[in-house]
């Protein structure tokens, strides 16, 4: 299946929420890999079924320590777990400590990803710079998702972050905005700043700025998730990126499930 990388150029513009509610909403099977070298916020925030608390303790560090056998499918699952809601995860190093341990292992890690049979992976990177350790997860993504706020200095950063990602990588590129479902002018504006530029970053998605609905994946939601404004814009966006990495195996299989149905 596929690897789908998620990252920021600065700030804190919600890279992780939208790694969460698009994941929720994927439509195939899939693993929401927190690769983020500033430590997990999901086993903060989220609970495992029942309420009951994530194991910090499985995750990336536990997956370094036992990929001696090699990264396979089987080994990144046993190191996974699952979120209430039904979300599998792997949970990212506790500190920034941690990843002084993992060694060498962001390079086959990427590789596995993109490479798991059993399920889409992704991958929150969190913010990159040209220095970041994990930046060979991105490297190995067949689409890098960059997540940017509608502000002037955010899609600053963000221009200066593709400059340099598109001379490292042949993934296809987008761009997430996380803006006010009104602020239409202001996003249409980011989309000016990226055609003038020499990168070509197709594919673009607006997700709504919407506290009651990121409230859910920061473990404070109430009411009734499926009516915020988030989720609304967010399962349009999840259709569409794993229509973007479905694999042609995946096509053979809508259209013999549908055949005909391509043609129209
Ligand atoms: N779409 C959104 N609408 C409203 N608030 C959001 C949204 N995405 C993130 N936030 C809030 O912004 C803060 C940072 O979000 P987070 O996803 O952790 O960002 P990042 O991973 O980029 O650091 C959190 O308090 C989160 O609830
Ligand atoms: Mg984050």
């Amino acid at each position: 299946m596929a690897l789908v990388a998620f990252a920021s150029a600065k700030g804190s513009p919600g890279v992780t929420t939208a790694g969460l509610v698009l994941g929720a909403l994927w439509p195939r099977q899939v693993l929401l890999a927190e690769c983020d070298p500033s430590g997990s916020d999901v086993a903060i925030r989220m609970t495992a079924p029942g309420g009951a608390p994530l194991n910090s303790d499985r995750g990336l560090v536990s997956l370094a320590a036992a990929s001696r056998k090699g990264l396979g499918d089987e080994v990144i699952l046993a190191h996974s777990q699952q979120l209430d809601g039904g979300l599998d995860v792997l949970l990212g190093v506790r500190s920034p400590e941690q990843i002084g341990g993992m060694g060498g292992l962001w390079h086959p890690l990427g590789i596995s990803f993109n490479q798991m049979q059993a399920a889409d992976v992704l991958a929150d990177c969190g913010r990159v710079s040209a220095t970041a350790p994990q930046l060979p997860v991105i490297h190995s993504a067949r689409l890098i998702v960059m997540v940017c706020t509608a502000t002037g200095s955010s899609v600053a950063h963000l221009r200066e972050r593709l400059s340099s990602l598109v001379h490292h990588v042949d993934a296809q590129l987008g761009v997430v905005v996380v803006a006010d479902p009104k602020q239409r002018d202001a996003v249409k504006q980011v989309w000016t700043v990226l055609d003038q530029m020499s990168v070509p970053v197709r594919h673009r998605w607006h997700l709504a700025y919407d506290p009651v609905g990121a409230a859910f994946f920061d473990g404070r939601g109430h009411g009734r998730l499926e009516k915020t404004q988030l989720i609304r814009s967010a399962t349009d966006i999840a259709a569409e990126m794993s229509a973007l990495v479905a694999t042609p195996h995946d096509f053979d299989m809508a259209q013999a499930a549908f055949p005909g149905q391509g043609e129209r």
